[in-house]
């Protein structure tokens, strides 16, 4: 069976990734200072970028996880959004982080995070490690950004393409 590395090019290796991280994670410590944080980690791909973040964020912290559906197979965004394992915490007047692997169409966390506020918590913010802003199709914004892309689709670190590849250390990615 090939390999899928062999149908990608590398695109931001685990140096880089590690640099966004100790940056953001800088960013977020002075940004909450004196507060605590719920680190909210959307469920799949987000799980091994928000373990790196969570470690660079010097705060009081608790994690908590949810599962949101919005990609059938292969890649292009269902528009559609379910979710499937919502936070089990109380929120009401907390300060919800959302950590999220790529903010592409935007449908996902426009819909979550209307769902979050309704809970009433302090504060509601966006992490993403990744941003392709020219797929955008909503007004949703993220507070830190990893890394701003053009429009292509990546795989590893948590991404994947029908459940494969998340294990891998850097990000590439497919080949057209
Ligand atoms: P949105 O609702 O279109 O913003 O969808 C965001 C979700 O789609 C992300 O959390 C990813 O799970 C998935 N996604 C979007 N672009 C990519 C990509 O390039 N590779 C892998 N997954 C992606
Ligand atoms: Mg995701």
């Amino acid at each position: 069976m090939p390999r899928f590395r062999d149908k990608a090019l590398p695109f931001i290796s685990e140096k880089e990734i590690s640099e966004i991280c100790i940056r953001l994670g800088l960013q977020i410590s002075n940004d909450y200072t004196g507060k605590e944080l719920i680190a909210l980690v959307i469920l799949k791909g987000s799980i091994v970028f928000a373990a790196d973040l969570v470690r660079q964020i010097s705060l009081p912290l608790k994690i908590d996880f949810v599962r949101l559906s919005s990609y059938g197979h292969g890649t292009e965004s269902s528009g559609t959004v379910r979710i499937i394992k919502d936070i089990s915490m109380n929120i009401t007047g907390k300060n919800v982080l959302i950590i999220e692997d790529i903010l592409d169409t935007g449908h996902t966390l426009t819909l979550f995070t209307n769902h979050l506020k309704a809970s009433k918590p302090e504060s509601v913010k966006i992490c993403t490690l990744l941003d392709k802003p020219s797929r955008r199709k909503t007004f949703i914004k993220a507070d830190y950004c990893g890394k701003t892309i053009e429009d292509r689709f990546v795989v590893g670190y948590g991404l994947d393409v029908d459940e494969k590849c998340r294990n891998y250390r850097d990000i590439l990615y497919l080949k057209s």
